[in-house]
């Protein structure tokens, strides 16, 4: 049956009213769904911030992982979002929250931005979730529920993760305060001070100028080509087939580990990008989890072979020459020159390695390379991305090509600056490694 048309006089203007109005039970909800994904774009954003700014590894690797499933949720409430109507096709975060969230990233200091971010934002994210729970139809949006319960789920466990870590102290205090009221120029514009005063305009957001490494020892680098006394690394000794294999496992543990350089400088790039598709910030996030977890790798398993964690330098050169570059260039050194240069070298380490049937080490050093692949793969896909978001307009090979140039030519001035912490009697160098087999 046909319905009767009943109406000569209906505008296109009445029939988008009606049509609104039909759909007004989804659409409170499908903004809800917009607001949760715009909150949790903006903290992968920003709370990448904290990375190199906190000094634990353990707390660097939580914040990845906390990262990483608030990336996840984004992508699944957009998802979900746009099979409603009036999600939006775009993935820009509006104003009123960026603000905020940028605030959150320009705290008077390291402990004051954790706090920050996990007792003022995250609580008013798990927050928006329940009340989101709270607000639809457990049978009529049941597969947005589904999601949300998951997430709430997800929010609990990060707020009791990250309890241990958080610290008290007045300036925190009146920072929570501070981001407390700020909140309020997205949640409740009327009720927000009118004289409130961002930090943000008079500490506009800058990159740490070195990575906080915590109680560790420091240096400029672990790798030296023949030198034992230098560095834990000895590049030679890794290609030596006289080399003992136990030696080599040591060694390929400590670049793991090292690899919290990536850590660091990979999540300086988020909060510099913020016009980015989140389909990218999303294959960071996961690039960050990665590389947090491979640093893992190494930093769990060297103090069972009886290494102490406090002898091993952490190298910062990395960081510190990388952190000159424009973002495109930083992703363009990691993904096309050191992901994917060093396949070579780890395929020869994982023969080596396999030697000594062990079968953690077989994996480890499996998945790592299996991640890497997709790495450099992200690579490929992204950076003639990111070169359009930052205003790169050449070809990505020739982009690439002065991308390394630039960086031998900063690597003279900016690296080599980080004396080291300990003496050559006091930290571990291949010679130490070595005479530890014989
Ligand atoms: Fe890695
Ligand atoms: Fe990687």
């Amino acid at each position: 049956m046909v319905a009767p048309h009943n109406s000569a006089s209906s505008s296109t203007a009445s029939s988008a009213r009606t049509a609104t109005g039909r759909m007004a039970a989804v659409q409170g909800m499908t903004r809800l769904q917009r607001e949760l994904f715009e909150l949790e774009r903006a903290f992968v954003a920003t709370a990448t911030s904290l990375v190199p700014r906190v000094g634990e590894p353990e707390l660097k690797y939580l914040v990845c992982h906390h990262v990483w499933e608030n990336a996840s949720h984004g992508r699944f409430l957009r998802e979900r979002g746009r099979e409603l109507s009036g999600f939006g096709t775009d993935d820009t975060i509006r104003p009123s929250i960026w603000r905020v969230f940028i605030e959150a990233a320009v705290a008077p200091s390291p402990a004051a931005a954790l706090a920050g971010f996990y007792r003022v934002l995250k609580p008013h994210l798990l927050a928006t979730y329940r009340h989101y729970l709270e607000a639809t139809h457990h049978l009529a949006d049941w597969p947005s529920r589904r999601l949300v319960e998951e997430f709430i789920g997800d929010e609990e466990r990060h707020a009791t993760e990250m309890e241990t870590w958080l610290e008290d102290s007045a300036e925190i205090t009146a920072w929570c305060e501070h981001l407390h009221a700020a909140l309020l120029h997205h949640t409740e514009p009327n009720a927000f001070a009118a004289d409130f005063a961002w930090r943000q305009d008079s500490h506009p957001y800058r990159h740490p100028v070195t990575c906080n490494r915590g109680p560790y020892p420091l240096c400029s680098s672990v790798f030296e080509q023949s030198a034992d006394d230098v560095a834990p690394i000895v590049r030679d000794w890794l290609e030596d087939p006289q080399t003992d294999a136990r030696i080599i496992r040591i060694m390929i543990y400590i670049w793991l580990m090292m690899e919290l350089d990536a850590v660091d400088y990979l999540a300086t790039v988020f909060i510099e990008t913020p016009t980015a598709p989140f389909d990218l910030h999303h294959d960071l996030a996961r690039h960050l989890w990665d590389e947090s977890r491979h640093s893992q790798f190494g930093f769990r398993q060297l103090p069972k072979h009886g290494i102490d964690l406090m002898t091993v330098e952490h190298s910062l050169d990395l960081y510190h020459i990388l952190l000159q570059m424009p973002p495109a260039e930083r992703y363009a050194m990691m993904t096309m020159e050191f992901e994917a240069g060093s396949f070579p070298t780890k395929a020869h380490i994982m023969d080596r390695v396999r030697e000594l049937n062990d079968f953690e080490a077989d994996t480890l050093l499996a998945f790592d390379r299996n991640d890497e692949q997709n790495h450099v793969r992200y690579g490929h896909r992204w950076l003639p991305v990111i070169m359009e978001v930052c205003g790169h307009n050449e070809p990505v090979e020739t982009f690439v090509e002065k991308t390394r140039q630039h960086f031998a030519a900063l690597a003279k001035t900016h690296g080599g600056q980080t004396p080291h912490s300990l003496s050559p009697a006091e930290r571990l160098t291949g010679a130490k490694i070595r005479a530890m087999y014989s």
